[in-house]
Parts: structure tokens; C-alpha cells; sequence
């Protein structure tokens, strides 16, 4: 059997360096055939140094000491052209180029980037639809259901996301007024890149993933329910027209879900530890709290608006996310200056990739305006 050329788009962050563990394991199936890195040079160079792919792209100014090395999203795209699966784990919008490249060119792409189908997901899927191309999520909550529907629709009733509910799920609404960027990178459960933390810690990351899981299941958002669980063993569960649930569990291990987006359909041996239920005494759920985080109602409003407003949506969050980490804001002020942002949307055309990209500058400039004004 040949082996698949992979290219691993943000080699360097949470998602790489866990992909980078599946493909140690399996060398005799998966070659890295490129890799993208942004400021992290050292980390970059190791990367090479341990796998020698073929191709390095800097999303930055930041340079190796390699001769294979392409530039910025066209560098991007080339790689993800030529690659057979692409692993899209980049950080922000700019997950959509190579994405999009992929698809045309009929190639699996790993999609981990949330990004893409937020902002972009109309657009996406008319790509997808017109293509050979694939997306398989590698999301926890989102390959949970991919496993879970496989090609199940009409017996479909609902299907539920579940969430840890972040560092801040016992807290009072009143504390969280006070809560510093460092309580909020204390995620429970997963261990993630700082923006995703925080979002959880918002709740923020639900309301990415309904918006996501929209995209690429087709349910409608009032069948898209958000169900805390503490323990993050059930990653989502399908209702099924007859009473009966399904549901997938594993432990919490990005490594289980990256590989599944590898491999599928078959099923390899992981690198990750394996659930014991008889290490687990119970599975709580509870209801999500809005009030708390009204991050996540916005998500479900965003949704049923549609057009630009979950792009808007998702600029303003990273933005507000930025400036809580920098500390120029505080962290209840993340939804709130979202919501302003949102308020004032002159219009943008969201047929296009070029107008949802407009919404997004503008959203992210916005923001900024926004946090001003409550300083
Ligand atoms: N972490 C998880 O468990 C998880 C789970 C599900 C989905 N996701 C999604 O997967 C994506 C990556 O998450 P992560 O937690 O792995 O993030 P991360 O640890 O912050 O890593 C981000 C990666 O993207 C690169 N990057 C940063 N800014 C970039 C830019 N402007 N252009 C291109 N590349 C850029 C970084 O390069 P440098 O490090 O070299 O700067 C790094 O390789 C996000 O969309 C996230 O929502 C993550």
C-alpha cells in the first residue's frame, strides 16, 4: 500500500503537535509530505528535522534554514493541492484557502479548523458539493457524530454536543466579573491552544460547534442541542426517531479523533489512553446555562439569522479574546462587546467569500471600537 502524503496546515500548535503523535505511530501508513508553522521557528525546525517533509510553509516573515519553503496562503494552497489528505488546524479564517484548494483538487481534508465552516460554511459546502473532495471532522464532538449518523438521517431526531462546561461551570454569574486570564486557561478536562480555552471557558466553543455541526450534518439548529458533561467522555450522542440514544464515548484525547480523520474508514491501534468505564463512576448532564454564558444563546441567534452574521460573530469573538488575554478587557466583556458588534452590522454580501471577508475585518475593527467605549 502507497502511503498517504499528508500535509499538516498549523504543525506547530495543540492539533499538529497531536497529529504529529498519530503519524509517529502509523509511519508505514502516512508520510508528512508538508507542513505550515506561523511564529514558532523552533518548533518548526524540529518538525522538519524529525520527519523531513518535503515542503515548509510560513504563514509569517518567519523563515527556516530550508530550501522547500513556500509563503503565505498561496504557499498554503500549493501544498494542499498536492497533498492527499490535508489536516486544516490552523488557527482563524485563514483555514478556509487551503481548504477550499483541497476540495477542488478532490482531496480528503481533516478539517479541525473551526473557522472555515463558521464563517465560511455556505460557501464550503457548495465547493464540497461540486467536488470529490471530503470533509471529515476532526473536531471530538463533531467526528463523535460523523461516527454516530453514518449515513443514518431520516431516523434522525436530534443530536446533542456536549460540553465540560469550562473552568467556570460551579462558578456564581456574579465572580465572573473578576476572572483573570490564567483561571480561564485552566480547562478542566482538554488541553488546547490558548484561544479555544478561552472560548470554553465562555462557552463561546459551543457556540462555534452548533454552527459547525449545522454545516456538516444538516439539522436544523433547534435539533442541535448543547448538553453539559462534566467528565467529557460522551462526546455527542444522536436521538433517534424511536426513543433510542447512541452515543460515543472515549477518553478525552484529540489524538482519537485526528486519527479516525486519518484513517477512515478503517480503524487503527492509537497512541491514546483508552477508556476504562470501570474507572468512571457517573456521567452528569445538565442543562447549559445562558444566562451565565450568553455567549452560547448568541451562537443559536447567529445561526438562525444566517447570511454574514456568524462570520461577524467569530471575528468579534477572537477579537474580544485577544483583548481579554492582553488584559484590555475583562472576561464577562467578551459577549458583550460580540453582541454590540452584531448590533451594528451594516450588511455585507454573504455570497461571496470576498464580502464574508469584509464582514470580518470589519467585525474584528469593530470590536476594537467597542472595547474602547466600555473602557
Ligand atoms: N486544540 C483542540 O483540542 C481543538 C479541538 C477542536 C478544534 N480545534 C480547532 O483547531 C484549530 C487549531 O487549534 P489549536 O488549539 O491547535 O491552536 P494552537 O495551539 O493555537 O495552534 C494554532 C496553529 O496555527 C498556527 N497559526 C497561528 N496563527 C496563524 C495564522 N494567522 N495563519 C496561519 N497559521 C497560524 C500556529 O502556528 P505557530 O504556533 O507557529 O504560531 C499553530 O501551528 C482552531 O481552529 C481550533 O478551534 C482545536
Amino acid at each position: 500500500m502507497s502511503k498517504k502524503r499528508v500535509a499538516l496546515l498549523g504543525a506547530t500548535g495543540s492539533i499538529g503537535t497531536s497529529t504529529l503523535e498519530v503519524l509517529r505511530l502509523h509511519r508505514e501508513r502516512f508520510e508528512l509530505f508538508a507542513i505550515s508553522f506561523h511564529s514558532n521557528v523552533e518548533k518548526a525546525s524540529k518538525i522538519v528535522d524529525e520527519f523531513h517533509p518535503e515542503y515548509v510553509v510560513s504563514t509569517s516573515n518567519k523563515k527556516l534554514e530550508f530550501e522547500n519553503q513556500l509563503f503565505g496562503i498561496e504557499g498554503l494552497k500549493t501544498v494542499a493541492h498536492e497533498a492527499d489528505i490535508v489536516v486544516v488546524a490552523t488557527g482563524g479564517i485563514v483555514g478556509v484557502f487551503p481548504t477550499i484548494e483541497a476540495l477542488k483538487a478532490g482531496k480528503r481534508v481533516a478539517l479541525a479548523n473551526k473557522e472555515t465552516l463558521v464563517s465560511f460554511g455556505n460557501i464550503v459546502k457548495d465547493v464540497l458539493r461540486n467536488s470529490n473532495g471530503e470533509i471529515i471532522p476532526v473536531d471530538s464532538e463533531h467526528s463523535a457524530i460523523f461516527q454516530l449518523l453514518d449515513g443514518r438521517r431520516k431516523e434522525v431526531k436530534n443530536i446533542y454536543i456536549t460540553a465540560s462546561g469550562g473552568p467556570f461551570r460551579a462558578k456564581p454569574v456574579e465572580e465572573l466579573q473578576k476572572v483573570r486570564p490564567e483561571d480561564a486557561l485552566k480547562h478542566p478536562t482538554w488541553s488546547m491552544g490558548q484561544k479555544i480555552t478561552i472560548d470554553s471557558a465562555t462557552m463561546i466553543n459551543k457556540g462555534l460547534e452548533i454552527i459547525e455541526a449545522y454545516h456538516l450534518f444538516d439539522v436544523s439548529p433547534e435539533r442541535i442541542k448543547v448538553v453539559v458533561h462534566p467528565q467529557s467522555i460522551i462526546h455527542g450522542m444522536v436521538e433517534l426517531v424511536d426513543g433510542a440514544f447512541i452515543a460515543h464515548l472515549s477518553t478525552p484525547d484529540m489524538k482519537i479523533p485526528i486519527q479516525y480523520a486519518l484513517t477512515y474508514p478503517e480503524r487503527l491501534s492509537s497512541p491514546a489512553k483508552t477508556f476504562n468505564p470501570f474507572e468512571i463512576s457517573q456521567l452528569i448532564f445538565e442543562k447549559p446555562d445562558f444566562e451565565k454564558f450568553p455567549g452560547l444563546k448568541l451562537a443559536y441567534d447567529v445561526l438562525n439569522e444566517g447570511r454574514e452574521y456568524p462570520a461577524i460573530f467569530n471575528a468579534a469573538n477572537e477579537e474580544a479574546v485577544f483583548m481579554f488575554l492582553r488584559g484590555r478587557i475583562k472576561f464577562t466583556e467578551i459577549p458583550e462587546i460580540i453582541r454590540r458588534v452584531l448590533e451594528n452590522n451594516p450588511g455585507f454580501d454573504p455570497e461571496t467569500l470576498d464580502g464574508l471577508l469584509e464582514a470580518d475585518q470589519w467585525a474584528r475593527q469593530e470590536a476594537k471600537r467597542q472595547a474602547e467605549r466600555l473602557t
